[in-house]
Order: C-alpha cells, then structure tokens, then sequence
C-alpha cells in the first residue's frame, strides 16, 4: 500500500477576483502535490474557496447580488484560475456546500460536548478585511484612524458571542509545539507562534449575531459560526468528517497546510485547538509563504498593480511563471515580480541552460544516429561524475521539497544541467562524430540519460514543458515515476524529431 499524503491551499475568500498571490500558494502546494505522486505516494490535494462572513456579504452586496449568487460567481473564477495554473487539486471544497456546513455543526457539537464552549459577549475591535478580532494593544493609529497590525480598518464591535475556551489551550499547545519541532515552517514564523501563545491566550469568539452570511450555529437562533471557524474545518469536511470510516478519512491528518504569513496564527494556533478539544489529532505541519510584491509596491486594488495570473501565464506562459514562482525567491521570504527579472529567468535558465541542452543533444542524435537512441557504451570518468550527480538528484529533491524550500531544489537541479553543458562542450561530441564515433554515441546516450533525470525531477515545477521533453526523450508515459529512473531506456528506440522546449521571450519592438 502507498503511504498517504495529505497537502492543502488556504481555501480563498471570494470578496474578489484571484491575484498572483492566490496562484502563488496554490502552485507551491500543487508542486508538493505533483512531487509526492511522483515518488509513490497516494495523494490527496485539497483547495478551494472560502465563502461566508461579513467580508464577502458586503462584496456581494456591493455588487448587487445575494451572496449565493456573487459567491458562485466569484467561486467559479477561482477554479478557473485552479485549472490555467495547472494545478492538480483531487477536490475543491466551497463552503457554502452542504457537506461542509453538516460536518461544522458536527464539530461545534464536540467543542460544545469537551465543555469548551460558552455563551457571552464580545466587545471590542474586528477588521472585516482581515475577518479577525484584535486588542487594543496591536492596534495602531494613522491619520486619526485605528488600524490593525495589518493595516486594515477596526471596527468596534459589541453583540452577543459564543466562546471557545482557548485561554484554557495554552499549555497543551506549548507541549504540542514542543513535541513536534517541525510543526510550523519556516522556523522564523514557529518563533512568532511561540512567542505569541507564552504571552497568554485569550478567548476566541467563535459566533457573530450582527449579519447572516454564514452556517448557523446549533441550536442557537441568530448566531452564525465565526468565519475562520468555519473555514478552518473545511480541511477535515472535504475528507468525509464527521465520517471518520469515510474513505478519506485516512488522509488525516493532514501532512502539510500551506499558508500565507499573515494566516499563520489561524492555522498554527487556533486550529490545532479546536482539534485537540474535539478528539481530533492535529495536522502535522503548517508551512507559510511570504508575499510577492510587484517592482517593489504592494499589490493593491488602490494603486491599480494586481498581478492578474492569467494574464502573467498568456504573456509568459505556464510554466515559464510556475518555475519563476518558485526559483525567484525562497518560500518563506517576501519577494518582488517585475517584467526583468521573469524575462532573465526564461532566457537564462529555461531557454538557455534547459532549453539548449535537450535541442544541441537531441539534434545531434537526430542528425548524426538517424534519431536512434545508442545504447549505454563504456562510461569514462567524466561520464560517470555526471552520471552520479543526475542520479542523486531525487534524493536531494526530495529532501528540499519536503522543507519547502523550492529554489534551493531548482538549483540543486542547474547545478547538474550546467554541468551538462559543460560535459557536452568538452566532449564535443560533433567533432568526435569524424573520429570517435563510437565515443559519440556514448557520449550522447549519458546525455539523454542525464536529462531523463531532469526532466523526471522537473516534472512537479513544469508539467507540460517536462512531459514534452520526457517524449523526445523516447520515456514512455507511463514510465515517468522516480523509481522507474531504477530502469534503464532500452537503446534502439526511435526518438522524435527534436523541438525547442523553452523559446526565448523576445521583447516586441516599442
Ligand atoms: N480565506 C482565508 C483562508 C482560509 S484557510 C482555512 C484567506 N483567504 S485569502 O484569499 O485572503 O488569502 C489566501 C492566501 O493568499 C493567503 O495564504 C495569503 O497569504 C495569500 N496571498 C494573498 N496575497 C498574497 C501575495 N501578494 N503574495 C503571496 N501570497 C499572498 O486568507
């Protein structure tokens, strides 16, 4: 049986439409998606969008329609945005479903039931934009306006709540965090977390009674369940809960939920609380990204600079933006966009690096072999050092993708296809075709061996690109695994006329 594996996105508010940011998230979850899928696990990859609270009913209302039809609309973007990006989600949750709200008024019953609910009432200051409750003490004063620590506006709020107990989690969260090291990535946010529960836990308001867009609570006339509440526990409905004998349900719990910075505290503090208090094991890592910004600014409808993604993946193309994405900035830092630096990442690396290697040895097997794959000859010295370093490359991958840190996986992968290059420029293997031809042959087949590793390892990073490139390099389909890298490309095969993978972007004249 394969080992389960269980990654998610932050399921999106539907207030507006999707930026680079969102895709950023999701295309980092789909490479660990696609990764582990490649390296034998059984996979599950859930995404999705967040549709209830004050945030979206005012979107909805200021566009006109009842939230139900705004959030469809607006829901439906989302998964479209899911598909251009090429990401490979087994489900997408919505939360207005019914098989979401069923399974949050099952786990308010179990937080009701381990007496950690209470009914009261919650005064104090809320941001809708960040659908988050703040103390006074976060909270920062700008033009004679309070602000929260996000920058967004507070609202000061006073209605009848209920509880969750969290100041009552303190402990059992420090001793979770103790026991699991590896709980929250990168170590930097873990710090933030730590500090943020020693300084003591208060009560969360978990039910708004001032508006109705959201899943009633039980048996409590007039409350609505708190939107992160709600949110969160998509995790476990999409996998069947309260069934825990639903086939799903073996995926939890979950092995990584991947998250902006700015959600950290949700996920890493609250989450794993309302788990504990309803018998449920919390998931075993959170993992945050930082933010992209765009030529240095903030992205913001204000200042009219929101990277649309389907317009970066028409001018750029797919995964020309998903490999930019992920090699221009570590995962967990802040980084900025700009037409440059994407443009020097195509023609660099991916046109340049990539792009010549596969076109100068595949052409000279097309020209000089009559496109016949040779078999493996006797291996020299610089062979096998090459040889050994694509070889170590799952490995080294594996290893990186599991701490997320993407760019370092990328570079561990130039490092062996600027070696390539340099291999093929000293072997030369057009001048040997005169006087070594069998050198050549032997020559070229490390080659396409080297670049079957690859492009094999690329795959989670470029899907289409790396499938096209695994079929010029004669690897079947069904062969494209990392463990079928243990089996050998039968010689003899025939292999398709070579075609550039990566064209240069050519600036068009002004
Ligand atoms: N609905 C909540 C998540 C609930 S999960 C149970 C939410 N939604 S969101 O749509 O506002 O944001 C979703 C994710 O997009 C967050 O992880 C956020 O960090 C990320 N990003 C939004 N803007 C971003 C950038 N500019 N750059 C990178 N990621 C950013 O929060």
């Amino acid at each position: 049986m394969k080992p389960a594996y269980y990654v998610t996105t932050p399921i999106y508010y539907v207030n507006g439409a999707p930026h680079i940011g969102h895709a950023y998230t999701s295309i980092a979850a789909d490479v660990m998606a696609r990764f582990k899928r490649l390296d034998g696990f059984d996979v599950f990859f859930l995404t999705g969008t967040d549709e209830h609270g004050q945030k979206v009913e005012k979107a909805a209302s200021e566009a006109g329609l009842d939230p139900q039809t705004f959030t469809d609309k607006v829901s439906a973007d989302f998964r479209d945005m899911t598909e251009r990006m090429g990401v490979s989600n087994d489900d997408f949750i919505r939360t207005t479903e019914p098989r979401h709200m069923a399974g949050c008024a099952a786990l308010w019953r179990r937080l009701e039931a381990a007496g950690d609910i209470y009914l009261g009432h919650y005064e104090g200051w809320y941001a809708v934009r960040d659908e988050a409750f703040y103390d006074e003490s976060e909270l920062f004063t700008r033009d004679g306006v309070k602000l929260a620590p996000t920058g967004a506006p507070v609202e000061w709020v006073r209605e009848p709540s209920y509880f969750f107990r969290l100041s009552a989690w303190q402990d059992r969260l420090l001793q979770f965090y103790a026991d699991h090291p590896d709980f929250i990535a990168p170590g930097s946010r873990r710090n933030e977390v730590l500090s943020f529960v020693r300084g003591g836990l208060n009560d969360l308001s978990i039910s708004r009674t001032t508006f109705a867009w959201g899943i009633p609570v039980p048996d409590a006339p007039g409350h609505v369940m708190y939107v992160w509440l709600d949110a969160l526990i998509n995790y476990i409905t999409a996998l069947g809960f309260p069934d825990e004998n639903a086939d799903r349900w073996r995926f939890w719990p979950a092995d990584a939920h991947v998250v902006g910075k700015d959600i950290i505290r949700f996920h890493a503090v609250y989450w794993p609380a309302f788990l504990m208090s309803a018998g449920i094991a919390p998931p075993r890592k959170i993992t945050s990204n930082g933010w992209w910004v765009v030529e240095g600014e903030k992205m913001s409808k204000s200042l009219g600079n929101v990277v649309e993604p389907r317009k970066l993946t028409t001018t750029y193309g797919l995964d020309q933006i998903r490999y930019f994405l992920l090699r221009e900035k570590p995962f967990g830092s802040d980084g900025s966009m700009s037409h440059a630096a994407i443009v020097s990442r195509i023609n660099v690396e991916l046109a340049n690096d990539l792009g010549n290697l596969a076109q100068r040895s595949l052409s000279l097997i097309a020209k000089n072999c009559d496109g016949v794959l040779p078999g493996r000859g006797d291996i020299c010295e610089p062979d096998a050092v090459l040889l050994a370093a694509a070889a170590a490359l799952p490995a080294a991958l594996r290893e990186r993708i599991d701490r997320q840190v993407f760019h370092e996986a990328l570079e561990e992968v130039w490092k062996v296809i600027r070696a390539a290059n340099a291999y093929i420029d000293h072997q030369a293997p057009w001048a040997l075709r005169r006087t070594d031809p069998a050198r050549m042959a032997d020559v070229l087949r490390v080659l396409v061996d080297v670049q079957r590793v690859i492009a094999t390892v690329l795959q989670p990073f470029m899907p289409g690109s790396m499938a096209r490139m695994l079929d010029q390099l004669g690897v079947p389909p069904d062969h494209r695994n990392f463990s079928d890298l243990d089996t050998d490309l039968p010689a003899g095969i025939t292999l398709p006329q070579p075609v550039g993978v990566f064209p240069r972007y050519i600036e068009e004249a002004a």
